[in-house]
């Protein structure tokens, strides 16, 4: 039988203004069906709440204090922090973060049950207070070992080096835990882009780092560094064609043009996290 809910899942909101941007939407995303006509929604920028006019969004900046996400800040470098927090104990700020961030992604259910996440918004910081740029959220307990479950940077800061650093992130919480992560499955476009993107760079560097020491590191050993699971390595090392065949066992061999373009990669000034900046322990 159809889904009573279904007929009206067609993308109805076609703008929000979210701060100093207006944003194009790309999807559908369940907000409540007087808001869904609106020529533009109105998002404050900080608890994310929405308005169907910037009179309403005023009159609420005048009660709504925040200047940053609610949660614990977890992580401060430059302009740029992490806060945590947690669906059980912010459901409506988790609940918008949830609705914004559906406008964006195509193929994930929306979850109204926050109570099993934890989210991770990254933020960055001017006079003005801590802008929201991007998050991932996570299942606090994953039976797939899975470290992040949705990951995204609002449009207007895509392309700029931030979903990588949102990446590398959720992979330092893994190396504090001790596990070994993975985003959950399936992957959209532009998930897998970055993931390959980002698993190479990461690898090659390190294999390049390593070359000096004169010992060969297993694809089990890549793993522990980097808290990549071993099938994600496994993968990128075959689609840089890294895995040779030698006397009856694999090797992990770079070529000249991999090691060539992961140089020049390496010199583009990009922002890193930095686990010292880090100031985190697991909940469970
Ligand atoms: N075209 C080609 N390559 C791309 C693109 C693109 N549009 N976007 C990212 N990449 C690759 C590039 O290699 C890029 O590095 P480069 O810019 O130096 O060439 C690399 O990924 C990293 O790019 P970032 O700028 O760090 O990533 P961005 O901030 O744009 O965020 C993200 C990537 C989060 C996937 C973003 O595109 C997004 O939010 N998309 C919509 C939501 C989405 O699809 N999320 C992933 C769903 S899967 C999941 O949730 C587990
Ligand atoms: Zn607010």
């Amino acid at each position: 039988t159809q889904n009573p809910h279904e007929v009206a899942r067609v993308k109805n909101l076609n703008l929000v203004q979210i701060g100093k941007h207006e944003v194009e939407t790309w999807y559908f995303s369940p907000y409540p069906i007087e808001y869904a006509y609106l020529p533009v929604l109105h998002i404050c920028e900080f608890c994310l709440s929405y308005f169907p006019a910037v009179k309403q969004l005023s009159r609420h900046r005048t009660k709504c204090t925040l200047q940053h996400p609610p949660g614990n800040e977890i992580y401060r470098k430059d302009d740029i922090s992490f806060f945590e927090i947690d669906g059980r104990k912010q459901k409506v700020y988790c609940r918008n973060l949830c609705l914004l961030s559906k406008l964006f992604l195509d193929h994930k259910t929306l979850y109204y049950d926050v109570d099993p996440f934890l989210f991770y918004v990254m933020t960055l910081r001017d006079e003005d207070g801590a802008h929201f740029i991007g998050y991932f959220s996570k299942e606090k307990e994953s039976s797939e070992q899975y470290n992040v479950a949705c990951i995204l940077t609002m449009p207007q800061y895509q392309r700029m080096g931030f979903g990588r650093l949102l990446i590398a992130f959720s992979y330092e919480l893994s190396k504090v835990e001790k596990r070994l992560g993975s985003p959950e499955k399936p992957l959209s476009d532009l998930g897998l882009l970055s993931y390959r993107a980002f698993w190479s760079e990461t690898i090659v560097a390190l294999l390049i780092e390593q070359q000096k020491t004169g010992i060969e590191l297993s694809i089990d050993d890549i793993a522990n560094r980097t808290a990549f699971q071993p099938t994600d390595v496994l993968h990128t090392l075959q689609t840089l064609n890294a895995l040779k065949y030698y006397h009856g066992q694999y090797a992990i061999v770079l070529s000249d043009t991999v090691i060539k373009n992961a140089e020049r990669a390496m010199k583009k000034k990009r922002r890193e996290v930095d686990p010292k900046a880090l100031n985190w322990k697991p909940i469970h």
